[in-house]
């Protein structure tokens, strides 16, 4: 049995280093997580290609000097573990073996909210900062460096309100609400825009669905997030056509459904498995905040989201809300 043969069956990647943390051997698993073969990576430091570049050089001389066993340490996305490597009971070097760390959703989602924020944040900041500038050097009043300041000082209030009340669904106002209505006072709303780029809405309605408990100016703004998006993506498409379905529910039973079909521009996987993410947009001027919203709307209503995508076809999207709702839902989150 060849140690070599060991090193490839590992199923994590492991590299084995000098005492200064030099790279000796790498097994396949290493090479694919850093893309790079064991020719270009030997002799270079093992934590060039972490983060933590420094802590993990230390981590390395302690594996070394102290004969210690140093597990766990995290960078970034990754669980670092470092061994003495002893031949024959002599210490030649360190081995390190890195774990996936494991992915909490929360996280993942906080982690890009912030990012997203932090993004839309700077925009304003940086044109006030440059107005400011320009006010320092000018020394004297200008109207419209101090309109710059005001508006874009706006802006980021917008954007903040705009993120507050994204998220505070804690009351529902709930009402019997005809489904159909608001679909077709979201339609009216965009009647003008809809002549204006050609775009044909087709109507499958089931007349037959009971009016169920909505908070009415909630579902509304769900839906039009939603109209919204499809009129975007079918603007530039050879063919302009909306479908609206509504119906009963098969899986799950018990729901109805709204769904809004397009012949637009569709959505990549990738494209499709962001979309609920708050400030994920392709859009210049897009906030990527439309589906986000419509999504938490949905789910404190007891309801559910599906989409379907094909990058170039279109788009179908699926609302499904319950016909009863269960004891205290949605009425008030602060229980
Ligand atoms: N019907 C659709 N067809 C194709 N892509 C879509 C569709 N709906 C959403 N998307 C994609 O998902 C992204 C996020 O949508 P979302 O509604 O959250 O934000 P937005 O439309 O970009 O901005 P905003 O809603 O603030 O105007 C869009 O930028 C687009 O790439
Ligand atoms: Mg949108």
């Amino acid at each position: 049995m060849k140690a070599e043969d060991i090193l490839f069956s590992i199923p994590f990647p492991v590299a084995i280093t000098d005492g200064e943390g030099r790279i000796v051997n790498v097994n396949q698993k290493f090479e694919i997580l850093v893309n790079r073969s064991l020719k270009y990576l030997k002799g270079r430091k093992l934590s060039s290609f972490f983060r933590r570049a420094p802590e993990i050089d230390r981590k390395v001389t302690e594996a070394f000097q102290r004969l210690v066993e140093v597990l766990g340490f995290r960078d970034g996305q990754f669980f670092l573990n470092f061994a003495p490597f002893f031949v024959s009971s002599e210490v030649k070097g360190v081995i390190v073996v890195i774990q996936p760390a494991p992915e909490s959703p929360f996280e993942k989602d906080i982690l890009a909210f912030l990012k997203g924020l932090s993004h839309e944040v700077r925009n304003p900041l940086s044109g006030i900062k440059g107005a400011a500038k320009c006010l320092r050097e000018l020394r004297t009043y200008d109207e419209e460096l101090i309109s710059v300041l005001l508006e874009e000082t706006e802006r980021i209030e917008r954007l903040l309100e705009r993120v507050v009340k994204s998220f505070d669904f804690s009351v529902l106002n709930l009402e019997e609400t005809n489904v159909h209505k608001v679909i077709q006072s979201v339609v009216k709303l965009f009647e003008s825009e809809l002549k204006r780029s050609g775009v044909n809405v087709v109507y499958n309605f089931d007349p037959s669905l009971p009016e169920i408990l909505l908070d009415r100016d909630r579902i509304t703004q769900a839906f039009m997030n939603i109209f919204k998006n499809a009129i975007e993506a079918v603007s530039d498409s050879p063919k302009k056509e909306i479908r609206i379905e509504t119906g009963y529910a098969i899986h799950p039973s018990g729901f109805i459904f709204m769904r809004v079909r397009d012949s637009g521009v569709g959505m990549s996987e990738e494209e499709l498995s962001n979309l609920f993410l708050p400030f994920y947009t392709t859009k210049e001027r897009g906030s990527g905040l439309g589906a986000f919203i419509t999504n938490e709307i949905v789910k404190r209503h007891g309801g559910e989201i599906k989409v379907k995508s094909e990058k170039g076809k279109g788009t179908e999207v699926t609302v499904l809300l319950p016909m009863k709702r269960r004891d205290g839902e949605g009425t008030d989150s602060r229980r």
